[in-house]
């Protein structure tokens, strides 16, 4: 076999689904010669906050941009804290270091993997300028619990779309400042690209300036009255998005579908030798539902290490990666703010556990029953 046939045999981690449609949008555009601040802008984040009932919705660079624009928005600044999961990915702690505040880390929640609201309840202090749950793995946090701690909210929705609350509010539908995020890994992709979707109106105003330079929708061009960034999307990938968003129900439709194949292929793996799954929607609240983002397993404690399975699957053709390794245990994060081991065991315990499986809405059965077949071979 030339190395040219094993590589097409490689199931990747990851893949956009991306058609004529997207293709003819991005064409448009181009022959539009309206590239960047034209009317894909307004018309993507139409249809997003549409999608997830918010009020408004601002579309920016990236989910960190979105972030960084969020916190700015519900007063993170130099000298306050914000109150977040170990367990994301890194953006969510370094955009409140952009603005000089301190990422105050609590431990999360055994079955739901996000921000376990009484843990995080007891990190806020009167430094405290937000709380910022993390839809980890598209599974909504309990935002009822975070809503009753009186303190600004920010939610991380990066990996929350299609996700909803038990009482049928779509993950960033709650009036939060809440972020998502378009790389082509995620439910939803423009290549980069991110979205904030808001309950009010005046904050949008504030943000759409910031995200533009500092410019207010009234002011001439080079005109500026407050501090800004770039932080724009443009038309083309606006354009990307709004073709997306026409696939978007059966996309994550085809994520769902392949998670139940996951589900049942790996069952045996899960009650025999102790893998852990993703927890079933309304595990710790009845109603709830996942967004599906990634299929994520915890591989046994008594076996090969998660980083020897990654090795072996990768010898047998099959992609995945370490998903998440903790925020705090990182050297950066070790050196700035003086996290330790030991101090979110919990997290700890499931980052050092924790593998992304290929997954993606074109996946086939016969390619998750492979995965899964190598994986039980490989924890035999
Ligand atoms: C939880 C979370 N927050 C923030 C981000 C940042 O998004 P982006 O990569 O678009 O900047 C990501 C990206 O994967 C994420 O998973």
């Amino acid at each position: 076999m030339s190395s040219t046939d094993r590589d097409l045999d490689v199931i990747p981690i990851a893949q956009p689904v991306i058609g004529p449609e997207e293709e003819a949008a991005v064409l448009e555009v181009l022959r539009s010669g309206h590239l960047s601040l034209g009317p894909k802008v307004p018309e993507f984040e139409r249809r997003f906050a549409e999608f997830v009932g918010s009020t408004t919705a601002s579309a920016v660079s990236s989910g960190t941009t979105a972030l960084h624009l969020a916190y700015r928005a519900v007063g993170v600044t130099d000298g306050t804290e914000v109150v977040t999961s170990p367990f994301t990915f890194v953006a969510t702690a370094n955009a409140a270091v952009y603005e000089r505040a301190r990422p105050v880390f609590a431990d999360i929640d055994p079955v739901t993997l996000n921000l376990d609201p009484e843990a995080a309840a007891a990190a806020i202090t009167e430094r405290t300028s937000a709380v910022v749950p993390v839809h980890i793995f598209g599974y909504p946090a309990d935002m009822v619990a975070f809503e009753a701690l009186g303190v600004p909210i920010v939610e991380d929705a990066a990996q929350g779309l299609g996700g909803v609350h038990h009482d049928g509010i779509a993950i960033g539908g709650r009036g939060h400042p809440s972020i998502f995020g378009f790389y082509p890994n995620k439910q939803l992709a423009t290549g980069e690209g991110g979205m904030i979707t808001l309950g009010s109106a005046e904050m949008k105003v504030t943000i759409d300036s910031e995200r533009n330079q500092g410019r207010a929708p009234n002011m001439d061009w080079l005109d500026h009255d407050r501090l800004g960034f770039n932080y724009r999307l443009s038309d083309i990938a606006c354009a990307i998005g709004l073709a997306q968003m026409d696939r978007l129900q059966d996309m994550l439709d085809a994520r769902a579908r392949a998670a139940g194949w996951y589900r049942e292929a790996l069952g045996p793996l899960a009650t025999e030798r102790g893998l852990g799954l993703p927890c079933p929607d309304g595990a710790t609240i009845e109603g709830d539902r996942r967004g599906w983002f990634v299929f994520v397993v915890q591989v046994p404690h008594d076996g090969p290490s998660r980083d020897e399975v990654i090795r072996a699957l990768r010898e047998r053709g099959v992609q995945s990666k370490p998903y998440l390794p903790a925020v705090h245990l990182m050297s950066y994060y070790r050196d700035q703010f003086g996290y330790r081991e030991g101090q979110f065991p919990v997290c700890e315990d499931i980052a050092a556990r924790s593998l992304a499986l290929p997954f993606f809405p074109q996946i086939t059965q016969a390619q998750v029953a492979r995965v899964s077949a190598t994986l039980a071979d490989i924890l035999a």
